[in-house]
């Protein structure tokens, strides 16, 4: 019988994180919301502090090394996880590393700017650019782009990790695999889930989720919480990003456009900015699990999953898994916006 997943082999990967992550209980924290609580501690992929972007990095840093890239650039906001991360999986391997910071959350105080990601971002040496502005992707990676020129007129190697949807979403296939991974766990254990929730930025790591769990015959729903963008502009995001690595990995019968699922009520007032619901989750994850959320990604989702159990939306006594993909080093950029 072919492997469901046996379309990823063509794309290159190297190994950056310590797979399997661990799938933990969270008897408190699942209590207290009146569901079964499971975490998978993608926050534990090893990787200069780990996080959902090493699975991501495994294939584009592939892919770099495959073309003979001496030269990594990405893009992100100024406390980017992704951007840190791929500074330390171009150091691992070698190659020079050119990050652009964007000014996307308008309220940066000087702890934003220096600590967290900053913080290590310089410490594995990147070489930092900046951008005024955060809100067009499309400018971003032509800013890289430029960059990217100049450096190969130099006789460097660039690769460039793009942050817009008009490049292929390499990075989801990390996930794809994840969803596999996590569901080889649970059936280890004896169950499957009822829901799976993960927060929901560039999308792929939500969208190859889905795909991941749709190609191994998993029917449960994948919702995503908005941390990015609002639930308008983010479905159709997953979506397309959904399809098209659905269609890379040569099963796109598996993936249906109905089958998305976003929610936003939790997002205000927008990227990077704390509210009471995600202050709550960070509060009750960290006292009645010891399980340490991030404000931007993680604390945002957790709340997202708080809201739809309170609302019925995830029905009491479900079997649910909380996607947690990392995001740490940033409480400390938000220590000043955190202090009670
Ligand atoms: C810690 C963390 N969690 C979740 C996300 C969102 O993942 P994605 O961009 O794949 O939607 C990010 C994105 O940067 C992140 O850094």
């Amino acid at each position: 019988m072919p492997r469901p997943l046996a379309g990823i082999d063509r794309f290159p990967r190297i190994r950056l994180g310590h797979a399997p992550t661990p799938l933990d209980a969270a008897p408190n924290l699942g209590a207290a919301l009146g569901i079964e609580l499971w975490i998978k501690r993608d926050d534990c992929t090893g990787l200069a502090l780990g996080g959902n972007k090493v699975r991501q990095l495994e294939f584009y840093l592939g892919e770099a090394q495959a073309r003979g890239a001496d030269t990594v650039l990405i893009t992100g906001a100024v406390q980017s996880n992704f951007v840190r991360l791929a500074a330390a999986g171009a150091r691992q391997l070698g190659m020079d590393i050119h990050i652009q910071l964007e000014e996307r959350v308008d309220d940066a105080d000087a702890l934003y700017r220096a600590s967290g990601n900053v913080l290590l971002d310089r410490l594995l040496g990147a070489t930092m650019h900046s951008l005024p502005s955060g809100e067009d992707e499309a400018a971003a990676d032509a800013a890289l782009e430029r960059l990217a020129r100049s450096l190969a007129d130099e006789g460097r190697k660039p690769y460039v990790i793009h942050l817009g949807i008009d490049h292929p979403p390499l990075g989801g296939l990390g996930y794809v695999l994840a969803a596999n991974e996590v569901m080889e766990q649970a059936r280890a254990r004896g169950f499957g889930f009822d829901a799976v929730v993960c927060a929901s930025g560039s999308a792929l790591t939500h969208a190859g989720t889905l795909v991941g769990m749709r190609a191994i015959g998993e029917t449960m729903p994948v919702s995503g919480i908005c941390v990015r963008r609002d639930a308008s502009r983010q479905h159709p995001r997953v979506a397309g990003r959904a399809a098209e690595l659905a269609a890379m990995i040569g099963r796109s019968d598996v993936f249906d456009e109905s089958e998305v699922d976003v929610s936003d009520e939790v997002h205000p007032p927008g990227y990077g900015k704390l509210n009471d619901a995600v202050r709550e989750a960070m509060s009750m994850a960290a006292r009645l699990e010891a399980l340490l959320l991030d404000p931007v990604y993680t604390g945002k989702a957790m709340a997202g999953l708080i809201a739809h159990v309170r609302s019925g939306r995830i029905a009491a006594g479900s079997r649910v898994l909380f996607l947690h993909t990392g995001g740490l080093p940033a409480i400390f950029a938000y220590a000043a916006r955190l202090a009670p």
